[in-house]
């Protein structure tokens, strides 16, 4: 089968096409054909050995899938050959085939398309999760989402719409802006790239309170950096800073304006949660694929490519440059 490898430690670039034996799943397994796999920022730290899991090379990235069974192994009897399935392996996805234990594999109906399946599971799995479970985001709450024309920030945005809640999108460019307000936000915001001297540290605080000046319920925080501290000096009295990832780099946040605000700065592990939590990790997906089959969100898909397109997708999400989801079609 076709797979992209990653051999050694490095760049989107450094990712070979290589044709590889199709694994056998073992006992509890099921193997998926896979027919899409979503692209997401974790791709592009996992080959560079920056992100928290170091996996034994060489292996493929990919973290989320959609595809059809084609194997089962020994006591599985949830699934069957033919059903329509997706799953988050983390990593491996960006191959023709993958086994995956089948308790972490989601059912999808026949009408949802496979490039659009393929992107629900993280990005708006982290959404909910993180708004909904670990925010308590309710409706009539205003939300700041920062990063909001990234995967995971257009997820939150639409998310953000469906539980509710006013939203406001912040985002580094104009055209950024615009496809978070086409995903639904109320308000838009552009901050300036970093990096940030105190000086601009202090303007990104005062960009963000002039924008909301009555202060947030909730931020959605998947850029981190100098960002995150600004947005928390804009929370209202008992607010929520969640903690989604950190493309701009792992904050150092003064609590005392922790105590000031009686707010809680909330992490949120979705990627996680299947392995800590499955119960609950199958009770989110299913509400996401619900939601979707309803209507009520859609992946902004930007990119459809083949599996050789691949690296210069990932290089894209690097270089701060991807709007929306890119997703490989098999
Ligand atoms: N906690 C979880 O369970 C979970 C699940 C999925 C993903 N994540 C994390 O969430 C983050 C976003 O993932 P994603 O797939 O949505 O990524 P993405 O599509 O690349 O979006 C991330 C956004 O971060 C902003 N950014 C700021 N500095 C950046 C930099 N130096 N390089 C690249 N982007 C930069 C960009 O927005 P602006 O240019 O507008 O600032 C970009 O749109 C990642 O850190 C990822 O690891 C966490």
């Amino acid at each position: 089968m076709k797979t992209l490898l990653s051999r050694a430690p490095g760049p989107a670039g450094t990712l070979e096409l290589a044709e590889v034996p199709e694994p056998r799943p073992g006992p509890g397994e099921v193997r998926i054909a896979v027919a899409a796999c979503a692209l997401n920022y974790p791709d592009a730290l996992i080959i560079e050995d920056r992100y928290q899991v170091r996996p034994p090379r060489p292996f493929a990235p990919g973290a989320e899938v959609a595809g059809v069974i084609d194997a089962v192994g020994e006591g599985v009897t949830a699934l069957v050959v033919g059903d329509r399935v997706i799953g988050m392996p983390g990593l491996g996805g960006l191959a023709e085939k993958l086994v995956l234990a089948a308790d972490r594999c989601v059912g999808i109906p026949q009408s949802t398309p496979f490039d659009e399946a393929a992107a629900l599971l993280m990005t708006f799995g982290t959404a909910f999760y993180g708004l909904k479970r670990r925010g308590g985001l309710t409706g009539g709450e205003r939300l700041l989402v920062l990063g909001a024309a990234g995967g995971v920030g257009l997820a939150a945005v639409e998310a953000g719409k469906v539980l509710g809640a006013e939203v406001i999108a912040a985002a580094s460019s104009p055209d950024k802006a615009a496809a978070a307000r086409q995903a639904g936000a109320d308000r838009t915001l552009v901050y300036p790239r970093g990096p940030f001297d105190r000086e601009g540290r202090r303007a990104l605080s005062a960009l963000i309170k002039d924008a909301c000046p009555d202060g947030l319920d909730v931020v959605f925080d998947p850029v981190g950096g100098d960002y995150a501290e600004a947005a928390l000096r804009s929370l209202r009295w008992g607010g929520r800073l969640l903690v989604v990832g950190f493309t701009a780099g792992i904050p150092q946040l003064p609590l005392n304006l922790v105590l000031l605000k009686s707010c809680q700065v909330v992490g949120v592990a979705w990627g996680a949660v299947a392995r800590e939590q499955p119960g609950l990790f199958a009770e989110a997906a299913a509400e996401v694929v619900e939601l979707h089959a309803q209507g009520r969100i859609r992946p902004r898909i930007i990119e459809r490519l083949s599996l050789d397109q691949a690296p210069a997708a990932i290089a894209r999400l690097a270089a701060r440059e991807a709007v929306g989801k890119a997703v490989v079609v098999f």
